[in-house]
């Protein structure tokens, strides 16, 4: 996982709780990066499930929920340090449908060792599109995050609705319907 998805976390979690659960996750984690991450760096996935497990434990929020937060502060990341990506889209349907050959093919060229999920698109239509998320780290509360961020980005929003293919949330179907 790169590391700008580690920094991007930790200074949310300063700015939301402050340097000292910073530090308490970070020591709970016992993590071999000790907790140093640079920006282009890539890092365990499995420290980020460490850092989100115990930081889970001291919110009493799930796993998922706090995804779903992180998810929604990582657009606004994405949307400033990547305009040109954004740009081109006229509105967030054609937007997600493109995730997949464009946004992170080109992704994938900045940070050619990046963990990408795969997005299948099954349905398109002008408001509705219907797509499948696949990637072993099970972050679909991560997408979700992400698209009400882009539904938002077009002064828009959606009825986001997922359906677990995998119960481990490795595949999930995204059905979604832009509000009118
Ligand atoms: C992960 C870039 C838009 C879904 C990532 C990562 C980067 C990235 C750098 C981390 C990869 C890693 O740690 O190795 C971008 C950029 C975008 C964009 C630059 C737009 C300008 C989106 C959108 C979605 C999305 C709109 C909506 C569904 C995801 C998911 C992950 C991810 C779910 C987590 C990894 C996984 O599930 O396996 N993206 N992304 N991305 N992205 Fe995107």
């Amino acid at each position: 996982m790169k590391g700008i998805v580690f920094t991007e976390f930790l200074a949310l979690v300063e700015d939301k709780f402050g340097l000292e659960v910073v530090d308490e996750i970070i020591e709970k984690s016992e993590l071999k990066s000790q907790g140093i991450y640079t920006s282009v760096g890539t890092y365990d996935f499995s420290e980020m499930l460490s850092l989100l497990k115990y930081l889970s434990e001291y919110t009493e929020l799930s796993v998922d929920d706090l995804l779903l937060v992180y998810s929604e502060h990582f657009f606004s990341v994405l949307a400033a340090s990547y305009p040109d990506l954004i740009k081109k889209y006229t509105g967030p349907i054609e937007m997600l449908s493109s995730i997949e050959n464009h946004i992170h093919v080109e992704v994938q060229k900045i940070y050619p060792d990046a963990e990408l999920p795969t997005f299948e698109v099954i349905e398109k239509s002008e408001n509705h599109l219907i797509m499948i998320y696949k990637s072993s780290r099970a972050m679909h509360y991560f997408g979700l995050g992400l698209m009400n961020k882009t539904f938002e980005h077009f002064n828009s929003t959606a009825t986001i609705k997922m359906e677990k293919i995998k119960e481990d949330g490795t595949e999930v179907k995204f059905l979604i319907t832009k509000n009118s």
